[in-house]
């Protein structure tokens, strides 16, 4: 017992980090780019988003107007479930006619905006209204649950410690959404099958963001990512690729370049391609991709065969690696991909399997 709430406090802790206002605003641009209407007459929901300094509220609120948005809900979760022990209302609640000093501890917060209230003619920030939930503002509650029916575009970097069920959360209410998760999600059982068949797909921007730390001050992390079920210009942009003969003549890659061939697993019928840019654009055959390839991925260009790791290896049909190898290379893994160089066994970091579109 002592063991578990050590857990959930130190995920609660891991989960308290801040999405930055230009991070935000470039993903969102790009599904602008895409259709400048994709916002248009909807209804947002933020939901695991304390509106008092979410960049995401702050974001949707000011640009209100311009996206053309029909309503905002913004919801946050109470600092009491959030296990998180210095915690002092921010003045704006304090100051509030709807401050509550039992309130703020326990329940959730709800912001909206749909109304011009200062008469000004604009809806902007200054016409968010707010007061408390009935909970807590768990994402799971019935209570939420509604906010999220009569949504039709839900949009946060949820915790990342409830992730699966964030994801399955959204699948249950079909519903649009753009999210941040971590890079390592892609190879769970509830998201894998997600990607491979085209339901959701990565975002626009990539790579190592900074998020705020709620003591103030960043934090870097590199392997965070965008996961959406809108579409975008990005993923209709077929990779530039160089066929096999090229990619031996000019990778930049010395893995690749002045090699007669791309080495080939021992345990399934497939190609290792440890750098994206490194597909040939000739070869047919399955191919193995590290995930970054997902930020990548057309899918009028490629189809996504499967994961290879654990149980959704083996059910794609890996051979079990002969048991004599295991004394070399004591990493070796059933359901995971393994090639032979210089007759020592390796095995790649996850790999995705791959191959051309067959028109
Ligand atoms: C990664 S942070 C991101 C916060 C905000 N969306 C942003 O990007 O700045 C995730 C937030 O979800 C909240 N949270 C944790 N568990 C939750 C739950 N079950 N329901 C709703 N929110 C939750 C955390 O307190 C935390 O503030």
């Amino acid at each position: 017992m002592a063991n578990t709430n050590l857990a959930n406090a130190k995920n609660a802790k891991n989960d308290e980090f801040y999405t930055q206002y230009p991070d935000i605003q470039k993903e969102i641009n790009a599904y602008l780019e895409y259709d400048a209407d994709v916002f248009r007459g909807k209804t947002v929901l933020l939901p695991c988003d304390d509106p008092e300094w979410s960049n995401f509220t702050k974001f949707f609120a000011q640009n209100f107007e311009l996206l053309g948005l029909k309503k905002l809900i913004s919801t946050s979760y109470a600092v009491e479930s959030k296990k998180i022990q210095e915690w002092k209302p921010t003045i704006f609640e304090t100051e509030s006619p709807y401050y509550d000093a039992d309130k703020s501890r326990t329940n959730g917060k709800i912001f909206i905006l749909d109304e011009d209230i200062n008469n000004d003619g604009r809806f902007n920030i200054n016409d968010l209204h707010w007061t408390y939930l009935e909970g807590d503002g768990d994402f799971r509650s019935d209570e939420v649950k509604a906010l999220r029916d009569e949504a039709d575009i839900i949009i946060t970097n949820p915790p990342f410690s409830l992730f699966r069920e964030f994801v399955a959360w959204l699948m249950e209410a079909n519903k649009q959404f753009i999210i941040i998760g971590n890079m390592n999600a892609v190879s769970y059982k509830e998201v894998f099958p997600l990607l491979k068949d085209n339901v959701m797909w990565m975002g626009v921007s990539s790579g190592a963001r900074e998020y705020i730390k709620p003591e103030g001050g960043f934090m870097k992390m590199g392997n965070t990512c965008w996961y959406t079920n809108i579409d975008h210009g990005r993923r209709h942009q077929p990779l530039r690729l160089m066929t096999m003969a090229e990619n031996f003549k000019h990778s930049k890659h010395k893995e690749i370049r002045g090699k007669k061939e791309y080495i080939h697993y021992e345990n399934y019928d497939a190609i290792e391609v440890p750098f994206v840019d490194a597909i040939p654009s000739d070869y047919n055959g399955a191919m193995g991709l590290p995930k970054s390839f997902l930020e990548k991925y057309c899918p009028e260009q490629f189809e996504i065969i499967g994961i290879a790791e654990g149980d959704s290896g083996k059910e794609l049909g890996l051979k079990p690696f002969p048991r004599e190898l295991k004394k070399v290379n004591p990493s070796l893994r059933d359901g995971q991909l393994y090639y032979l160089l210089d007759g020592y066994p390796i095995k790649p970091f996850a790999r995705i399997l791959i191959r051309k579109k067959q028109s």
